[in-house]
């Protein structure tokens, strides 16, 4: 994976806005993407959902045992929540999409990218927290927006969309309130070269999740 030039975080932002500035365009390009495009317009067909399922799993399989494996470490503890975990929900959804299909060997490049780079984030908390908030705050975000557009496109009368249910978090504004202030907590005690490291990490996860996007509208066209 290439990475541009390292970010220039102004030392004035907290390290939350230093990560939603940072990655504003990488966001606006998923926003854009075609697979998302296609799926938000109702283009996308079942088969292209599932295919995102699958590929999801395994990464949040990376992202929560990473998670678990750091629950004690003071910088990634900060953010690891339980509450947040989708493994479960991806499964139910699964079951309810594609119940014949959950043992076939899952053949995505742009998914073991990912899953192998969330393991690798291990070795530093502050990458970790990078991808967490990539995933995490967008399925507290536009993720509540895409189920509810699903739910509709595909007249799934709340079936099959798990995934976007966080019922353990509670009202999900103060929650991403609340997560953000930890993430400034954790800008306190980082050097400004980490904090510069963690948010070209956060491009970074953004860049895996459009390689995925690239990789299913490639079998998918719509
Ligand atoms: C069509 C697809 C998408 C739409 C419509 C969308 C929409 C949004 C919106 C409206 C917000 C702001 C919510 C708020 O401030 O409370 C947001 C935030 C966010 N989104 Fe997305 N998003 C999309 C795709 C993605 C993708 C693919 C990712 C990454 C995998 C992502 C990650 C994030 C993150 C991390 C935030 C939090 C930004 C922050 O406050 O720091 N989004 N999204």
């Amino acid at each position: 994976m290439t990475v541009d030039a390292p970010t220039i975080v102004a030392t004035e932002d907290t390290l939350s806005a230093a990560m939603k500035k940072g990655s504003a365009v990488e966001h606006e390009q998923a926003e854009g993407s075609t697979f998302m495009s296609a799926l938000l317009d109702g283009r996308m067909p079942a088969a292209g959902y599932v295919a995102y399922l699958r590929r999801l799993r395994p990464i949040y399989a990376a992202l929560e045992s990473t998670a678990a494996a750091l629950a004690d470490d003071p910088i990634a503890s900060k953010v690891v929540d339980p509450a947040l975990n989708r493994l479960a929900t991806i499964d139910t959804d699964l079951a309810h999409w594609a119940p014949e299909s959950t043992d076939d060997v899952l053949d995505s490049p742009a998914a073991a990218e990912y899953t192998a780079r969330v393991n690798a984030s291990a070795e530093w908390p502050g990458a970790f927290v990078a991808h967490h908030y990539t995933r995490y705050l967008g399925d507290l975000s536009g993720g509540q927006a895409i189920g509810r557009i699903l739910d509709r496109n595909f007249e799934l009368d709340g079936a099959g969309i798990a995934f976007y249910a966080f019922d353990e978090v509670g009202k999900v504004k103060p929650y991403k309130d609340a997560y953000r202030d930890q993430l400034d907590k954790i800008g306190e005690t980082l050097t400004a070269d980490e904090r510069a490291r963690l948010v070209d990490e956060v491009k970074v996860a953004f860049r895996l999740n459009q390689a995925l996007f690239a990789e299913l509208s490639q079998l998918f066209p719509s």
